[in-house]
């Protein structure tokens, strides 16, 4: 593990504008920087760098954080990754943490492993290109597939000579221990001589996301029937099969920016797409995809597109791959290639235009292609007919959108040559039974209510509300945390003749003093996840950091927070992007009248949270309509009580929200 010291410097030496300097091209605004956002194409800038605040924002997209942010989202780094990164960049030494003996044998070993293999890809890769024997076979090979010298260099391919051991004897004589040249598979153990796995193929490294060699594939070149075509390196400690694919770290800023990904078979498919133009493409490697694979995928995008080959016979098969993939919550199209042609095959003979037209025009919704796929099938079987139908309708059943429910319909009538009408039924069937099931509920609920009558809010602005006043409070937490304002006190006190009044006083807080002893006085939770995270980590940050600003809270801040806290700390320079004051979209918080627009967010954050327990209170009242519930009742009561009380005293600002 990293050192929280060696975290800590890569964090104040780091800056913002530098780091994305290295891949965007920054043009100074003001005090900012601006340049065209590399997660979308654009021609006008809408991508943003604060110096100052150490964070950039993409308006584009959303995106925003910091530079580890920026890394992790660009360059599809780790955590660990992009501190390493920035480390190396600024020559900062790291300092690993202390480590069991066990894990530091570990660690050493996959490290050690990585090594070797980062070396044998380079081996491979000069042999290919410089040595005799590589360049008459190995790389006239590549040049007969059509693979340019660039193709050859981006994907590192090489040649591993026919000699017995070769690769093995230049490893040893260079250092490199038996030990690991055997765990990486590399190498083939036998007591008298141990020697190349590899001997006499075209060499195809398999890189991790971060672009680490994890292990090999290997393509014989000759026509020896006993022999595999295709031969890869053995699971390892570094090289888990189901968890990887093939060209994801060539793919994965294409991936993420055109928001799609092209799913193959193997080695030869990716590279010829590459070649080709088209870089969001990666291979499963042979193997069915496995979820940890989706999943590698689902960090860069919803979207996959699985390309087949023209022979069907591989189709039902893979079909329960895709079943995975609509699991996992993505989107699924399906194309399949003209008889006897593979992608490979396919890409290598049509241009980049051509290419792209044939995906876009045939690329099918996966619903579309197994209706038509399945109906080949059954299509002299009923019994099997009606039960595809009635799988078909499920499915369609699933989709939330209406318009896109319709579609499905006609299409699978043509498909499965069955009425619209036999379909729509179904459906209606099928919707209707969920619809009986919330209808039975909701009746439930109306009765319980009956007892507690009360003014009604709409839940929908309810939740808007909730979330502006939430976020709200964030931003001034963000903005002024560490600012001291005078806060007027309502106390209860007894006068001289002994009745209870209210009196006021003024009293010099923290804004976030002010803000964390309201909340807390009621027990209060934000209900946004995301701003309750926030508002967690700020408190702690300004109880820990009375006098620093939020400068150093926000460096220190790991990707997938920063985007609610980076809109909120950019909204100032979105001004300054295009020029929107005199629509005043973002009215921005006047710091005159803070302490009072402070309390005021506060009152009506407490009043709608208190609302919020009202409504807690009755549902479990009406989900329980059996049991004894004159208790919850009468709290539900009080609590309208005092909602009310509020109300009378906030009069101003709840109507106003409200
Ligand atoms: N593949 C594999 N193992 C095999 C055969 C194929 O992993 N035994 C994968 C490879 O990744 C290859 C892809 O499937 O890129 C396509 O297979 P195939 O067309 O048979 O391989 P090619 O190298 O294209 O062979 P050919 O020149 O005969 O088409
Ligand atoms: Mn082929």
């Amino acid at each position: 593990m990293i050192s929280k010291a060696t975290i800590d410097t890569v964090f104040e030496t780091a800056r913002v504008e530098e780091v994305i300097g290295d891949f965007v091209n920054l043009k100074r605004a003001g005090s900012n920087f601006k340049g065209l956002s590399p997660f979308s194409e654009e021609r006008s800038p809408s991508f943003m760098v604060s110096p100052a605040k150490g964070i950039w924002k993409d308006f584009s997209s959303g995106k925003g954080g910091n530079s580890v942010a920026f890394l992790m989202e660009h360059e599809k780094f780790t955590y660990p990754e992009a501190i390493r990164y920035l480390a190396k960049k600024y020559n900062i030494e790291i300092e690993e943490t202390e480590q069991t003996d066990e894990e530091k044998a570990n660690t050493d070993v996959r490290e050690s492993m990585y090594l070797v293999s980062e070396f044998a890809k380079t081996y491979f890769h000069n042999t290919l290109l410089n040595s005799e024997e590589g360049k008459a076979i190995g790389y006239s090979y590549f040049k007969e597939r059509g693979f340019t010298n660039e193709t050859i260099k981006k994907f590192s391919l090489g040649y591993s000579p026919e000699a017995w051991d070769a690769f093995t004897k230049e490893a040893l004589g260079k250092g490199y221990q038996l030990d690991f040249l055997e765990s990486t598979g590399l190498t083939i153990p036998r007591e008298d001589r141990p020697f190349d796995r590899f001997k006499g193929r075209v060499m195809f490294p398999i890189q991790s996301m971060s672009g680490r060699v994890l292990g090999f594939g290997g393509r014989i070149l000759t026509n020896d029937k006993k022999a595999a075509k295709y031969l890869n390196s053995p699971e390892s400690d570094i090289y888990h099969k189901s968890k990887v694919l093939y060209g994801i770290y060539q793919a994965k800023q294409s991936i993420a920016k055109l928001n799609n990904c092209y799913l193959v078979e193997g080695y030869t498919d990716v590279i010829q797409f590459n070649q080709a133009g088209i870089e969001n493409v990666v291979a499963s490697s042979g193997t069915a995809l496995t979820p940890d694979q989706i999943r590698l995928v689902n960090r860069l995008t919803k979207n996959i597109t699985v390309l087949f080959d023209g022979d069907a016979a591989g189709l039902r098969a893979s079909i329960r791959g895709i079943d995975l993939i609509l699991e996992e919550g993505m989107n699924v199209k399906v194309c399949t290639f003209p008889d006897g042609e593979d992608p490979d095959s396919f890409a290598k003979k049509t241009s980049y235009e051509d290419l792209i037209f044939y995906l876009e025009n045939n690329a099918k919704d996966f619903i579309q292609f197994k209706a038509s796929l399945l109906m080949n099938e059954a299509k002299n079987d009923p019994i099997k007919k009606a039960d595809l139908i009635r799988d078909m309708v499920v499915s369609i059943s699933k989709i939330p959108d209406r318009i896109q429910r319709e579609i499905y319909i006609q299409e699978c009538s043509r498909i499965m040559d069955i009425s619209e009408q036999v379909l729509q039924s179904t459906l209606a069937q099928l919707v209707q039974k969920e619809v009986n099931e919330v209808d039975k509920k909701q009746k439930q609920v109306q009765k319980a209510f009956d007892f507690v009558k009360n003014e009604s809010t709409n839940p929908a602005d309810k939740v808007d509300s909730l979330y502006l006043f939430e976020r709200e409070i964030i931003k001034v937490l963000l903005l002024y945390g560490n600012k001291t304002e005078n806060f007027e006190e309502v106390l209860m006190k007894a006068n001289e003749e002994g009745e209870i009044i209210e009196v006021s006083e003024m009293k010099e807080l923290k804004i976030f003093q002010k803000i964390y002893l309201s909340l807390q006085e009621d027990e209060v939770e934000f209900t946004s996840p995301i701003f309750k995270e926030i508002y967690g980590d700020l408190i702690n940050y300004y109880l820990q950091n009375e006098d620093s600003g939020v400068e150093k809270y926000i460096s220190h801040l790991q990707a997938g927070v920063p985007q609610e806290v980076t809109s909120i700390m950019m909204e100032d320079e979105k001004y300054v992007l295009h020029d929107w004051i005199g629509q005043n979209i973002f009215p921005k918080t006047k710091e005159e009248t803070l302490n009072q627009s402070i309390s005021d967010t506060l009152f009506t954050l407490r009043w709608f949270l208190l609302s919020e327990i009202i409504e807690d209170l009755k549902n479990a009242v009406s989900n329980e309509p059996d049991s004894d519930n004159m208790e919850s009742l009468t709290m539900v009561m009080n609590y309208i009580e005092l909602r009310g009380k509020f109300s009378r005293k906030l009069g101003r600002v709840v109507v106003r929200y409200h």
